[in-house]
C-alpha cells in the first residue's frame, strides 16, 4: 500500500499520533536540551558502516529512519501504543522468559534502551550490553539509564556481525528488532546470538506474534514495514532450530506479541525419532549376538 507519496502509515497514521497523542513542544524542547554532537561523538563507533536496508528504513514516518534526533526522541511516547495493554507487561515477558542467573547480558537493536534497563534492574549484578546501529537512539538509551542510575554499557554496531568474542554471553535478548530486518539478516542475527552465547546460554526473543500477523494481513499492509510480511510468513521457531538453538519454544505474549526462547548446546530430540531409540538398538545388538 506504498504509492509515490507513502504508505498510509506515513500518510495518515504517523501524522495523526505526532499530532495528537504528541506534546511536539515537549518533543522539540526535549531535542534541543541534548548536546547532540558532543553525545554522538563518544557513541558513535567509526568503524560501523550502515548496510543498505538500514540506510532505506524510513522509521514510523520519519524519512531518516532512526538515523536522525526526532526519530530518536519521538520513538519512547510513539512505542507506548504499540505494545497493547501496557508496555511494562509486554516488556517484563523478556526478563520472566529468562530461567537462569545471568552474569552478562547482550540486548542487540536496544534502541533506547526501554527492555536494556529493565534488565540490569532484573539482573543488578550482571554486566549488561545494549547494541543498536543507530547512535541517536544510544543517546536516548544512555540518558535513559543515567536517569534510572543503572551502569549499562552501551555499543554501536550490527546485531548480525558484532565484535564481541565467542561464548562470551549467558543471555542474549532482541526486542522488537526481528520484523524490521530482511529474513536473511534476521537469521543471521540468530547464527550471531548463537556465535556469542557460552553452552547453555539463552537466547529471547519479543515481537510482533507472527502467527496473528498472518490472521490478519490487513495490518501487515497498513503499516507496510518493508519486511513485516516476510517476517509474518516465517517461523521464528524454525530459525531459531536453524541456528542450532534446542528446546525452542515461542509463546503468544498478551495481545499481538510473541516470546520465543532457545538453549545453545542443548540436544534436542527429534519427534520422529522413537524414545530410547539408542537403548532398543542395543538390546537388539545384545539380543543377535547373543
Ligand atoms: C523497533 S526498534 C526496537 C528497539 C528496542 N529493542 C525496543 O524494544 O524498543 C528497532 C531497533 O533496532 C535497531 N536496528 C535495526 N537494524 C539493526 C541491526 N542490523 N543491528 C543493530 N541494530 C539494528 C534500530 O536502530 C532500532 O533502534
Amino acid at each position: 500500500m506504498r504509492d509515490d507519496n507513502g504508505t498510509l502509515f506515513e500518510r495518515w497514521v504517523a501524522p495523526v499520533l505526532q499530532h495528537f497523542f504528541l506534546d511536539r513542544d515537549e518533543l522539540q524542547a526535549h531535542r534541543d536540551s541534548i548536546d547532540w554532537e558532543s553525545a554522538l561523538s563518544y557513541l558513535t563507533n567509526p568503524q560501523v558502516s550502515y548496510p543498505r536496508y538500514y540506510r532505506e528504513f524510513s522509521c514510523h514516518g520519519f524519512v531518516d529512519g532512526y538515523l536522525c534526533p526526532e526519530a530518536a526522541v519521538a520513538y519512547d511516547p510513539i512505542t507506548q501504543y504499540a505494545l497493547p495493554p501496557n508496555e511494562d507487561w509486554v516488556r517484563q515477558g523478556v526478563i520472566d522468559a529468562i530461567q537462569g542467573y545471568p552474569t552478562r547480558i547482550l540486548d542487540l537493536g536496544c534502541g533506547t534502551g526501554s527492555t536494556t534497563c529493565r534488565l540490569k534492574a532484573a539482573f543488578p549484578n550482571a554486566e549488561v550490553v545494549g547494541l543498536d546501529l543507530s547512535p541517536y537512539m544510544l543517546v536516548m538509551a544512555e540518558q535513559k539509564a543515567l536517569e534510572a542510575d543503572l551502569n549499562i554499557h552501551w555499543r554501536q554496531g550490527k546485531a548480525e556481525q558484532t565484535d564481541f568474542p565467542d561464548n562470551s554471553f549467558d543471555v542474549v535478548t532482541a526486542s522488537l528488532l526481528l520484523h524490521e530486518l530482511p529474513p536473511t539478516i534476521a537469521q543471521a542475527v540468530l547464527q550471531e546470538a548463537h556465535r556469542l552465547l557460552r553452552s547453555g546460554g539463552e537466547v529471547i526473543i519479543l515481537d510482533c506474534n507472527q502467527k496473528a500477523l498472518r490472521q490478519t494481513p490487513f495490518l501487515a499492509n497498513f503499516f507496510e514495514e518493508p519486511f513485516l510480511r516476510d517476517y509474518a510468513a516465517e517461523s521464528l521457531d524454525a530459525w531459531l532450530g536453524a541456528a542450532q538453538f534446542g528446546l525452542v519454544r515461542t509463546q503468544d505474549h498478551w495481545l499481538v506479541h510473541q516470546i520465543s526462547r532457545g538453549v545453545k548446546g542443548v540436544y534436542q530430540p527429534n519427534p520422529e525419532e522413537p524414545l530410547f531409540a539408542d537403548l532398543e538398538a542395543l538390546e537388539d545388538l545384545e539380543w543377535a549376538t547373543g
